[in-house]
């Protein structure tokens, strides 16, 4: 199994963009394919891809809390016939775990230990590839997704504010010593000629460049064969050490 996550430093980078078309090339590809949307409360692949309201994350964290009641949370474990029941089926075949915008859920401080078990659950499982949306919020368990997947990817654009955020982010991770060196640079746009180049931000933060990807029209369907698209593949097969 291989593991992505998708994180963008401030809201719009562009990160659920990424992390759909990046799970439907996988599912393209013939490869079992998880999409989970992490950004917990105010997440939007469900309606990206128009899919229900339920069942969804909140509907497992809701679970937790039940068994909770019969044992210490600790304890909590699940196989995944017992999770599948979260899951739904998007019509590329696509398997997703949706976010929701519950209100009865509690907030990101209160929830590290129900996204530990459910994500414990996820990567102990016969699917190939799983990539995670990421919420732009720096959470407990974002930290804890982005330290311990195969890939994760940090969504940036060469905007100045853009690059202030970034850098506080990286200080933040480095407080709690977190192995930034992990993390590689998506840019979501090219660089305007008043701006750095990609290659000159990513040498500044010491952090590689995964790629720099183009801007799509605004009506661009998933998996569009355009420039967006190729360029998203190839990084894939990159990635999955598959022949381009
Ligand atoms: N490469 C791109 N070129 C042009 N527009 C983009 C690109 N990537 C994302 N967008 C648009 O930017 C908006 C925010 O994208 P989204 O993926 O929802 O960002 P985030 O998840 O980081 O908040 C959407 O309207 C999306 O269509
Ligand atoms: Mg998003």
């Amino acid at each position: 199994m291989k593991t992505i996550s998708v994180y963008g430093v401030n809201k719009n980078s562009g990160n659920t963009t990424i992390a759909v078309e990046l799970a439907l090339i996988s599912q393209k590809k013939g490869l079992k394919t998880l999409l989970v949307d992490l950004d917990i409360h105010t997440g939007n692949v469900t309606k990206r891809l128009k899919l229900n309201r339920h069942p969804n994350i909140s509907d497992w964290c809701e679970d937790i809390y039940l068994a909770c009641k019969e044992t210490s949370i600790i304890n909590i474990k699940y196989t995944q016939d017992q999770w599948l029941q979260f899951l739904q089926r998007h019509s590329s075949g696509l398997d997703v775990l949706t976010s929701s915008s519950n209100k009865k859920l509690p907030g990101y401080g209160n929830i590290y230990y129900e996204i530990k078990i459910i994500y414990n659950s996820l990567i102990d499982s016969d699917y190939d590839v799983i990539v995670f949306d990421m919420s732009n919020i720096p959470t407990s368990f974002s930290y804890m997704v982005l330290e311990d997947v195969d890939l994760p990817i940090l969504v940036v654009d060469t905007f100045r504010y853009n690059l202030k955020l970034l850098k506080h982010f990286i200080w933040d991770l480095e407080d709690v010593h977190f192995p930034v060196n992990k993390l590689k640079l998506l840019f979501n746009r090219e660089a305007s000629p008043v701006e750095d180049l990609p290659e000159t931000v990513a040498q500044d933060f010491k952090l590689p460049v995964l790629g720099v990807l183009p801007e799509v029209q605004p009506e661009r369907e998933f998996c569009d064969a355009d420039e967006f698209n190729k360029r998203l593949s190839e990084l894939f097969d990159k990635f999955m050490g598959l022949p381009s």
